[in-house]
């Protein structure tokens, strides 16, 4: 079965929320709406850094058309695999997507979780409203918030996987909400990712950072594992959206740009990393 993730934490003061009626309050009296989609809001105004933060409702928009396509449906299994793989409980796994964008990754979570009889308690987290708007919409068996992996609304050591998916990591509050064993799944652009979109619009690519696999304060590595194939993109749509979804479409040039635009159809690669890293 699929639940959402109950062990919230007040984002002003770290005390426990509890379920009243259509909202979480904390015993400080501090209180926050359930929305009619289900999701919650729990970055308090002082925490944001601008009036809209995180990926806008256009970029939203266009990864939840690109992934419906189904073309990182071997990130997603690979990403399932390693919250499954690592072990399946007789309690509900309680996971946490921070980052988690329009919920792609965590519902083809659900489905893989319930093909193999494992019970989840599952939190979608994302600082954009527009993102847990559009996931909250199409999954209401799980918990989403708009919050900031900077001060997750989480209680401590109460998480047993938090995957972090092309995402921002924050690794002293990942420690802080896992359990001693529980499992950080971070995804990350590989040096070949995209490499044939990319070199349509830079003019010269520039040469790739190393991948930092050193463990963070407190996590030991657990492994590691590359996802790698290649995948025709098919007409102009497809490559458009899949360019809006990237940090690409915003450091490009306008030439850059409108070599993109002229495609209609692009053979790419996709090269991601997937690192596991567990909780001491
Ligand atoms: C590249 S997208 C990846 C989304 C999703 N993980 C996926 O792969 O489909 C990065 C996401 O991180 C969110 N984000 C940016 N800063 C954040 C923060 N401080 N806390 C939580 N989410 C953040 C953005 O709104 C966006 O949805
Ligand atoms: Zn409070």
């Amino acid at each position: 079965m699929i639940t959402p993730f109950q062990a919230l934490a007040c984002p002003l003061d770290g005390a426990p929320l509890i379920p009243a009626g259509a909202a979480w309050r904390c015993a400080s009296g501090h209180s926050f709406d359930i929305a009619a989609q289900g999701h919650t809001h729990l970055l308090p105004v002082q925490q944001k850094r601008s009036r809209d933060p995180g990926d806008s409702k256009e970029m939203v928009s266009a990864r939840r058309r690109f992934l419906e396509t189904g073309v990182y449906a071997p990130i997603a299994a690979a990403v399932s695999r390693a919250v499954l793989d690592a072990g399946t409980a007789d309690r509900p796994l309680a996971c946490l997507d921070a980052g988690c964008g329009e919920g792609y990754y965590l519902r083809s979570l659900a489905g893989a979780a319930e093909a193999a009889g494992q019970d989840l308690a599952v939190l979608g987290l994302d600082i954009s409203k527009w993102a847990v708007l559009a996931a909250a919409k199409q999954e209401r068996r799980m918990g989403w918030v708009v919050g900031s992996n900077a001060n997750l609304p989480v209680l401590p050591a109460t998480l047993d996987r938090l995957l972090c998916l092309f995402g921002f990591p924050v690794y002293p509050e990942f420690a802080r909400v896992l359990r001693p064993g529980g499992l950080l799944i971070q995804v990350d652009a590989g040096p070949d990712h995209l490499r044939e979109l990319r070199e349509v619009i830079y003019p010269v690519l520039k040469p790739e950072r190393p991948l930092n696999h050193t463990p963070p304060p407190g996590f030991a590595l657990d492994g590691q594992d590359s996802v790698r194939y290649t995948t025709d993109l098919q007409g102009a749509a497809l490559i458009a959206d899949l360019l809006l979804m990237t940090p690409h479409l915003f450091r490009a040039t306008a030439e850059g740009r409108a070599r993109a635009a002229a495609l209609t159809a692009l053979r790419v690669t996709v090269d991601v990393r997937l690192t596991r890293y567990r909780r001491g």
